[in-house]
């Protein structure tokens, strides 16, 4: 069975939009965690997040993931962009396949964000504030679980994802 292709990042980096054209360009699968856990949910990300808290929403994104190793090939996993602040989360990813890290300036972030309402931790405060502080938290953690980080900037799809195909010849050759 092939490994699978990982793509983590902050919210709106574009890991579903670029996970959705690479699979159907390599014939993987496409899965993404908020997805299948709304479905196992039955009820938005949002509406999960008032009734359980974040805390039980992250034990959710862990235990998904976990139930992937050894089963899970073949195909392109967009992440939500908190699942590498656990640990754990960013052992199992890096053992599901290789880790994509889609970057993208706090500016375009902010720019792509404004205005959205289906993300709990966007709904309060100043959204230039929030992008801020969690883009500091999380910048190192995205590094740490990154097999190889990408600046999406100014680039197409294509041109991204191109470069994930050019990285995977690259990571699946012997050198
Ligand atoms: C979150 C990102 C969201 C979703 C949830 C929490 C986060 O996913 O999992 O709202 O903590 O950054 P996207 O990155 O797909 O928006």
């Amino acid at each position: 069975m092939r490994k699978n292709i990982i793509l983590i990042g902050f919210m709106g980096c574009g890991k579903t939009s670029v996970g959705g054209k690479l699979s159907r360009a390599l014939h993987y699968r496409f899965l993404d965690t908020d997805q299948l856990l709304e479905d196992a949910f039955g009820c938005t990300i949002r509406e999960f997040f008032a009734r359980e808290g974040e805390e039980e929403f992250r034990r959710r994104e862990t235990g998904l993931i976990s139930d992937f190793l050894g089963s899970l090939g073949s195909t392109v996993l967009s992440t939500g962009g908190g699942m590498p602040l656990r640990e754990e989360n960013a052992k199992i990813l890096k053992k599901l396949g290789t880790v994509f890290w889609l970057k993208a300036s706090e500016e375009t972030t902010v720019a792509r964000l404004r205005g959205d309402t289906g993300r709990p931790l966007l709904l309060q405060g100043d959204i230039e504030e929030t992008v801020h502080r969690l883009l500091a938290e999380r910048t190192p953690l995205y590094e740490a679980a990154a097999d190889y980080t990408l600046e999406t900037d100014g680039k197409s799809f294509y041109e991204i994802i191109k470069e994930i195909e050019n990285a995977l010849r690259w990571h699946l050759m012997p050198h």
